[in-house]
Protein backbone atom coordinates (compact mmCIF):
# COMPACT_ATOMS: atom_id res chain seq x y z
CA UNK A 1 0.00 0.00 0.00
CA UNK A 2 1.44 3.04 -1.05
CA UNK A 3 -1.20 5.45 0.31
CA UNK A 4 -0.65 6.24 4.11
CA UNK A 5 -3.11 8.93 5.53
CA UNK A 6 -1.07 11.10 7.30
CA UNK A 7 -2.85 11.18 11.16
CA UNK A 8 -4.09 14.30 12.92
CA UNK A 9 -2.53 16.48 9.59
CA UNK A 10 -4.68 19.50 10.66
CA UNK A 11 -3.54 19.43 14.18
CA UNK A 12 0.05 19.05 13.03
CA UNK A 13 -0.18 22.26 10.50
CA UNK A 14 -1.52 24.37 13.30
CA UNK A 15 0.84 23.30 15.05
CA UNK A 16 3.80 24.01 12.81
CA UNK A 17 2.06 27.48 13.01
CA UNK A 18 2.17 30.27 10.66
CA UNK A 19 4.20 31.09 7.43
CA UNK A 20 7.21 33.03 8.84
CA UNK A 21 9.77 31.52 11.48
CA UNK A 22 9.61 27.89 10.24
CA UNK A 23 12.91 27.40 8.36
CA UNK A 24 14.16 24.46 9.37
CA UNK A 25 11.74 21.75 9.87
CA UNK A 26 12.79 18.23 10.83
CA UNK A 27 10.58 15.14 10.22
CA UNK A 28 11.99 12.23 12.51
CA UNK A 29 9.67 9.55 10.72
CA UNK A 30 9.04 10.59 7.06
CA UNK A 31 7.42 7.51 6.38
CA UNK A 32 5.64 8.23 2.95
CA UNK A 33 6.16 11.92 3.26
CA UNK A 34 2.63 12.64 3.81
CA UNK A 35 3.00 15.48 6.72
CA UNK A 36 5.91 17.04 4.92
CA UNK A 37 4.75 17.62 1.79
CA UNK A 38 1.80 19.41 3.23
CA UNK A 39 4.25 20.91 5.51
CA UNK A 40 6.75 21.86 2.32
CA UNK A 41 3.77 23.22 0.56
CA UNK A 42 3.07 25.74 3.57
CA UNK A 43 6.09 26.76 4.42
CA UNK A 44 7.38 27.96 1.14
CA UNK A 45 10.54 29.21 3.06
CA UNK A 46 11.66 26.02 5.03
CA UNK A 47 14.29 23.16 4.72
CA UNK A 48 13.37 20.30 5.77
CA UNK A 49 15.46 17.15 7.24
CA UNK A 50 13.78 13.63 6.95
CA UNK A 51 14.33 10.24 8.87
CA UNK A 52 13.52 7.37 8.02
CA UNK A 53 15.23 3.44 9.06
CA UNK A 54 12.96 2.37 6.14
CA UNK A 55 15.13 1.71 2.62
CA UNK A 56 11.36 1.30 0.97
CA UNK A 57 9.73 4.29 2.75
CA UNK A 58 12.99 6.56 2.05
CA UNK A 59 12.24 5.32 -1.45
CA UNK A 60 8.96 6.58 -2.21
CA UNK A 61 9.30 9.35 0.06
CA UNK A 62 11.63 10.48 -2.51
CA UNK A 63 9.80 10.32 -4.80
CA UNK A 64 6.94 12.07 -3.49
CA UNK A 65 9.03 14.81 -2.22
CA UNK A 66 10.80 15.33 -5.93
CA UNK A 67 9.04 18.71 -7.05
CA UNK A 68 9.89 20.25 -3.45
CA UNK A 69 13.87 19.91 -4.50
CA UNK A 70 16.39 21.23 -3.30
CA UNK A 71 14.59 21.93 -0.63
CA UNK A 72 14.69 18.59 1.49
CA UNK A 73 16.90 16.02 2.25
CA UNK A 74 16.48 12.33 3.47
CA UNK A 75 18.69 10.70 5.59
CA UNK A 76 18.97 6.86 5.86
CA UNK A 77 19.20 6.67 9.89
CA UNK A 78 17.45 5.81 12.98
CA UNK A 79 15.94 8.88 14.52
CA UNK A 80 17.66 7.79 17.94
CA UNK A 81 21.00 9.83 15.95
CA UNK A 82 19.12 12.66 15.51
CA UNK A 83 21.75 14.86 17.60
CA UNK A 84 23.99 14.48 14.95
CA UNK A 85 22.13 16.64 12.75
CA UNK A 86 23.89 19.61 14.49
CA UNK A 87 27.08 17.83 12.41
CA UNK A 88 25.30 18.84 9.29
CA UNK A 89 27.02 21.74 7.51
CA UNK A 90 24.98 24.43 7.51
CA UNK A 91 22.09 23.40 9.58
CA UNK A 92 21.03 26.14 11.61
CA UNK A 93 19.11 24.53 14.47
CA UNK A 94 15.34 22.96 14.38
CA UNK A 95 12.60 25.26 14.22
CA UNK A 96 9.93 22.02 14.31
CA UNK A 97 10.75 18.69 14.91
CA UNK A 98 7.76 16.21 14.12
CA UNK A 99 7.71 12.25 15.35
CA UNK A 100 4.91 10.58 14.09
CA UNK A 101 5.46 7.38 15.31
CA UNK A 102 5.07 3.54 14.67
CA UNK A 103 4.80 1.61 11.61
CA UNK A 104 3.36 3.00 8.49
CA UNK A 105 0.47 1.37 6.48
CA UNK A 106 3.11 0.27 3.95
CA UNK A 107 4.63 -1.56 6.20
CA UNK A 108 2.24 -3.20 7.67
CA UNK A 109 -0.28 -4.02 4.90
CA UNK A 110 3.29 -5.97 3.49
CA UNK A 111 3.00 -9.74 4.38
CA UNK A 112 6.77 -10.60 4.22
CA UNK A 113 7.80 -7.82 6.58
CA UNK A 114 6.00 -9.82 9.35
CA UNK A 115 4.40 -6.99 11.58
CA UNK A 116 0.57 -7.98 10.64
CA UNK A 117 -1.13 -10.86 12.90
CA UNK A 118 -3.81 -10.72 9.91
CA UNK A 119 -1.16 -11.87 7.10
CA UNK A 120 1.04 -14.72 6.90
CA UNK A 121 4.74 -13.79 6.63
CA UNK A 122 7.80 -14.30 8.17
CA UNK A 123 8.61 -12.87 11.67
CA UNK A 124 10.91 -10.10 10.66
CA UNK A 125 9.38 -6.90 12.21
CA UNK A 126 12.57 -5.05 11.48
CA UNK A 127 11.96 -1.51 10.46
CA UNK A 128 15.45 -1.44 8.65
CA UNK A 129 14.64 -4.83 7.09
CA UNK A 130 16.45 -3.34 3.54
CA UNK A 131 19.28 -2.31 5.35
CA UNK A 132 22.31 -4.53 4.21
CA UNK A 133 23.12 -4.26 8.09
CA UNK A 134 20.12 -4.27 10.24
CA UNK A 135 20.84 -2.77 13.36
CA UNK A 136 18.21 -5.28 14.80
CA UNK A 137 17.67 -9.08 15.97
CA UNK A 138 14.37 -10.44 13.47
CA UNK A 139 11.10 -11.58 16.03
CA UNK A 140 12.11 -15.26 15.25
CA UNK A 141 15.54 -14.68 16.64
CA UNK A 142 14.00 -13.02 19.75
CA UNK A 143 10.83 -15.99 20.22
CA UNK A 144 13.74 -18.71 19.62
CA UNK A 145 16.38 -17.29 21.91
CA UNK A 146 14.57 -15.12 24.76
CA UNK A 147 13.74 -17.31 27.85
CA UNK A 148 10.56 -17.05 30.15
CA UNK A 149 11.55 -14.41 32.03
CA UNK A 150 12.55 -12.12 29.25
CA UNK A 151 9.72 -13.10 26.92
CA UNK A 152 7.39 -12.49 29.85
CA UNK A 153 8.74 -8.79 30.75
CA UNK A 154 8.84 -8.09 26.71
CA UNK A 155 4.92 -9.08 26.22
CA UNK A 156 4.21 -7.33 29.44
CA UNK A 157 6.48 -3.55 29.65
CA UNK A 158 6.01 -3.32 25.76
CA UNK A 159 2.18 -4.66 24.87
CA UNK A 160 0.93 -4.70 28.66
CA UNK A 161 -0.29 -7.79 27.75
CA UNK A 162 -2.30 -9.86 30.63
CA UNK A 163 -0.88 -13.15 29.97
CA UNK A 164 2.61 -12.43 29.15
CA UNK A 165 4.17 -14.75 31.37
CA UNK A 166 1.23 -17.49 30.71
CA UNK A 167 2.44 -17.09 26.65
CA UNK A 168 6.08 -16.82 27.43
CA UNK A 169 6.04 -19.75 29.43
CA UNK A 170 3.88 -21.66 26.21
CA UNK A 171 6.57 -20.17 23.90
CA UNK A 172 9.58 -21.67 25.72
CA UNK A 173 7.51 -25.01 26.41
CA UNK A 174 7.33 -25.36 22.52
CA UNK A 175 10.31 -24.69 21.97
CA UNK A 176 11.64 -27.42 24.33
CA UNK A 177 9.34 -30.02 22.31
CA UNK A 178 11.47 -28.88 19.39
CA UNK A 179 8.42 -26.89 18.48
CA UNK A 180 10.11 -23.87 15.60
CA UNK A 181 8.47 -20.55 14.99
CA UNK A 182 8.67 -18.95 11.63
CA UNK A 183 5.71 -17.67 10.32
CA UNK A 184 3.20 -14.61 12.02
CA UNK A 185 0.55 -17.55 11.34
CA UNK A 186 2.58 -20.25 13.11
CA UNK A 187 2.89 -17.40 15.94
CA UNK A 188 -0.73 -16.72 16.15
CA UNK A 189 -1.95 -19.97 15.89
CA UNK A 190 0.42 -20.90 18.81
CA UNK A 191 -0.93 -17.99 20.82
CA UNK A 192 -4.34 -19.13 20.16
CA UNK A 193 -3.42 -22.50 21.52
CA UNK A 194 -1.75 -21.47 25.00
CA UNK A 195 -4.63 -19.01 26.14
CA UNK A 196 -8.04 -21.27 26.98
CA UNK A 197 -10.84 -19.89 24.53
CA UNK A 198 -12.58 -18.17 27.61
CA UNK A 199 -9.38 -16.00 28.29
CA UNK A 200 -9.39 -15.24 24.40
CA UNK A 201 -13.34 -14.07 24.39
CA UNK A 202 -12.67 -11.89 27.32
CA UNK A 203 -9.65 -10.27 25.19
CA UNK A 204 -11.86 -8.33 23.35
CA UNK A 205 -9.65 -7.96 20.06
CA UNK A 206 -7.46 -10.47 18.41
CA UNK A 207 -5.19 -12.48 20.66
CA UNK A 208 -2.01 -12.13 19.53
CA UNK A 209 -2.87 -7.94 18.96
CA UNK A 210 -0.41 -6.75 22.31
CA UNK A 211 1.93 -10.01 22.05
CA UNK A 212 2.66 -8.22 18.06
CA UNK A 213 3.06 -5.01 19.49
CA UNK A 214 4.90 -6.07 22.09
CA UNK A 215 7.39 -7.88 19.65
CA UNK A 216 7.49 -5.47 17.43
CA UNK A 217 9.00 -2.70 20.12
CA UNK A 218 11.02 -5.34 21.07
CA UNK A 219 13.12 -6.02 18.05
CA UNK A 220 13.49 -2.29 16.88
CA UNK A 221 14.26 -1.15 20.75
CA UNK A 222 11.49 1.11 20.27
CA UNK A 223 11.79 2.90 23.65
CA UNK A 224 15.24 3.40 24.10
CA UNK A 225 15.14 5.19 20.21
CA UNK A 226 12.61 7.49 21.39
CA UNK A 227 14.50 8.41 24.56
CA UNK A 228 17.13 9.13 22.82
CA UNK A 229 15.72 10.99 19.84
CA UNK A 230 13.54 13.25 22.27
CA UNK A 231 16.79 14.42 24.11
CA UNK A 232 18.44 14.66 20.46
CA UNK A 233 15.54 16.83 19.40
CA UNK A 234 15.33 19.12 22.40
CA UNK A 235 19.23 20.21 21.83
CA UNK A 236 18.25 21.39 18.18
CA UNK A 237 15.73 23.59 19.06
CA UNK A 238 15.76 27.30 18.10
CA UNK A 239 14.57 29.69 20.62
CA UNK A 240 10.41 28.98 20.14
CA UNK A 241 11.07 25.72 18.39
CA UNK A 242 8.62 23.08 19.06
CA UNK A 243 8.61 19.22 19.15
CA UNK A 244 5.29 17.80 17.93
CA UNK A 245 4.86 14.34 18.91
CA UNK A 246 2.08 11.66 17.50
CA UNK A 247 2.04 8.19 19.70
CA UNK A 248 -0.34 5.35 19.13
CA UNK A 249 0.25 3.36 22.91
CA UNK A 250 0.64 4.52 26.37
CA UNK A 251 4.40 3.53 26.75
CA UNK A 252 5.14 5.96 24.04
CA UNK A 253 2.49 9.07 24.99
CA UNK A 254 3.86 7.80 28.84
CA UNK A 255 7.13 8.89 27.75
CA UNK A 256 6.65 12.22 25.93
CA UNK A 257 4.48 13.34 28.50
CA UNK A 258 7.02 12.98 31.87
CA UNK A 259 9.91 14.45 29.27
CA UNK A 260 8.30 17.42 28.53
CA UNK A 261 7.60 17.48 31.85
CA UNK A 262 11.13 17.39 32.92
CA UNK A 263 12.04 19.68 30.13
CA UNK A 264 9.24 22.28 32.14
CA UNK A 265 10.98 21.78 35.06
CA UNK A 266 14.69 23.02 33.33
CA UNK A 267 13.29 25.71 32.60
CA UNK A 268 13.66 24.66 28.80
CA UNK A 269 9.97 25.60 27.71
CA UNK A 270 6.78 24.32 28.46
CA UNK A 271 3.89 21.62 26.53
CA UNK A 272 1.30 24.30 24.66
CA UNK A 273 -1.58 22.79 25.00
CA UNK A 274 -0.67 21.15 28.56
CA UNK A 275 -2.57 18.42 27.54
CA UNK A 276 -2.35 15.93 24.35
CA UNK A 277 -4.80 16.36 21.34
CA UNK A 278 -6.51 13.91 20.26
CA UNK A 279 -8.25 13.08 16.26
CA UNK A 280 -11.30 14.22 15.76
CA UNK A 281 -13.93 11.50 15.43
CA UNK A 282 -14.68 12.03 11.54
CA UNK A 283 -11.14 11.31 11.29
CA UNK A 284 -11.19 7.93 13.66
CA UNK A 285 -14.04 7.09 11.29
CA UNK A 286 -12.19 8.04 8.07
CA UNK A 287 -8.83 6.21 9.28
CA UNK A 288 -8.90 3.49 12.09
CA UNK A 289 -5.27 4.03 12.33
CA UNK A 290 -5.96 7.39 14.12
CA UNK A 291 -8.51 5.99 16.73
CA UNK A 292 -5.18 5.17 19.07
CA UNK A 293 -3.44 8.27 18.47
CA UNK A 294 -2.31 11.48 20.51
CA UNK A 295 -0.61 14.24 19.71
CA UNK A 296 1.65 16.61 22.20
CA UNK A 297 3.28 19.67 21.34
CA UNK A 298 6.07 20.88 23.32
CA UNK A 299 7.63 24.93 22.74
CA UNK A 300 10.85 25.90 23.41
CA UNK A 301 11.37 29.30 25.17
CA UNK A 302 11.90 32.11 23.19
CA UNK A 303 14.52 33.74 25.30
CA UNK A 304 17.02 31.02 25.02
CA UNK A 305 20.24 31.90 22.58
CA UNK A 306 19.99 29.94 19.10
CA UNK A 307 21.12 26.58 19.27
CA UNK A 308 23.93 27.34 16.71
CA UNK A 309 25.58 29.59 18.93
CA UNK A 310 26.24 26.78 21.64
CA UNK A 311 28.64 24.57 18.68
C1 LIG B 1 3.63 6.35 10.99
S1 LIG B 1 4.88 6.33 9.79
C2 LIG B 1 5.06 8.02 9.34
C3 LIG B 1 4.09 8.48 8.30
C4 LIG B 1 4.33 9.89 7.81
N1 LIG B 1 4.16 10.86 8.88
C5 LIG B 1 3.40 10.22 6.67
O1 LIG B 1 2.51 11.07 6.85
O2 LIG B 1 3.56 9.64 5.58
C6 LIG B 1 6.31 6.08 10.76
C7 LIG B 1 7.60 5.96 9.95
O3 LIG B 1 8.66 6.16 10.88
C8 LIG B 1 9.68 5.24 10.62
N2 LIG B 1 10.35 5.01 11.89
C9 LIG B 1 9.82 4.47 13.02
N3 LIG B 1 10.76 4.41 13.99
C10 LIG B 1 11.89 4.96 13.47
C11 LIG B 1 13.20 5.18 13.98
N4 LIG B 1 13.54 4.82 15.22
N5 LIG B 1 14.10 5.78 13.17
C12 LIG B 1 13.79 6.14 11.91
N6 LIG B 1 12.57 5.93 11.37
C13 LIG B 1 11.63 5.34 12.13
C14 LIG B 1 9.00 4.01 10.08
O4 LIG B 1 9.89 3.28 9.26
C15 LIG B 1 7.82 4.62 9.30
O5 LIG B 1 8.13 4.76 7.95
Amino acid sequence: MREHQSVMLNEVLDAVGGETNVRTVVDATLGLAGHSIEILKRHPEAFLYGFDQDAEAREIAAERLAPFAPRFEIIADNFRNIGLLKEIDGFRGADVVLFDLGVSNLQISEPERGFSFQYDGPLDMRMDAGDEESSHPKAEEVLRTAGVKELTEIFRDYGEERYAFQIAKGIVRHREHGGELHSTTELVELIRKILPAPVQRKMGGHPARKVFQALRIAVNDEMNALSEALDGAAALLNPAGKIIVISYHSLEDRMVKHRFRKWKEEELGEPNPRKALLPAEDEVEANYKSRSAKLRIFEKYEEDEKVEDEF
